[in-house]
């Protein structure tokens, strides 16, 4: 099975006009407040948000920051301008792949993402991007789902993800608080409100 950008980034495309609908179930019972914890840590200044979707943080942007965001899905775009529209939000969108930003290093006071890097096809070369747009002791802040710890569950999780990138071009055996880790941040916390399976992790550049 292919899981190459284009292919990856044209299943978003195909799934953008549904993708609110889709995930409207779990939104309401979970991610919106895991959303408002997440955003609650992100400071003013210029914040890039990365892999906007449609838009769902929108709610969550602080008042007293710029916020830039990109994503790589034309489709996707379209549904986060709509948004952005309707709900009258001051943000920058931009097309633009994670794992080759445009932007000049240390650009950014914060960087963040929520539930992105399970389908970024290269995720640590897109994690190595995060770090370096963001400005010294500036932070990233990443909320993700991950493989879990649970051997029995990870076994399963394994056997499914051909499946589900397939069907939603995420996948749900990534390791990325290993990833996140394995940068040269100064330090890499997971929020003690995270799950075995949804993580809260902040890093300090
Ligand atoms: C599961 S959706 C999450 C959207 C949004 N962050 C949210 O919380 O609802 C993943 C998003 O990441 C985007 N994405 C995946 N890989 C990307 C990449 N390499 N560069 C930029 N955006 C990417 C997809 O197009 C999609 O919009």
């Amino acid at each position: 099975m292919k899981t190459d950008s284009t292919t990856i980034r044209k299943r978003y495309d195909r799934l953008a006009p549904y993708f609110d609908g889709l995930e409207a179930v779990m939104e309401g019972l979970l991610f919106r407040s895991w959303r408002k914890q997440c955003w609650a840590k992100a400071k003013g200044g210029h914040i890039l948000e990365v892999g906007v979707g449609t838009g769902k943080n929108f709610p969550y942007y602080p008042a007293d920051a710029r916020v830039t965001a990109i994503d790589f899905s034309p489709g996707m775009l379209k549904q986060a301008e709509r948004n952005q529209q309707r709900k009258n939000i001051s943000v920058a969108l931009e097309q633009m792949d994670v794992q080759g930003l445009y932007y000049a290093d240390n650009s950014f006071d914060t960087v963040i993402a929520t539930f992105v890097f399970c389908s970024v096809p290269q995720p640590l070369k897109g994690l190595k991007e995060l770090y370096r747009v963001c400005k010294p002791g500036g932070q990233v802040i990443l909320l993700e789902h991950v493989l879990s710890a649970n051997p029995l569950l990870a076994w399963l999780m394994e056997r499914l993800n051909p499946l589900v990138v397939w069907l939603v071009g995420a996948n749900i055996n990534r390791t990325t608080v290993k990833h996140v880790q394995s940068c040269p941040f100064q330090w890499v916390r997971v929020d003690p409100a995270s799950n075995d399976i949804i993580k809260l992790i902040v890093a300090k550049k």
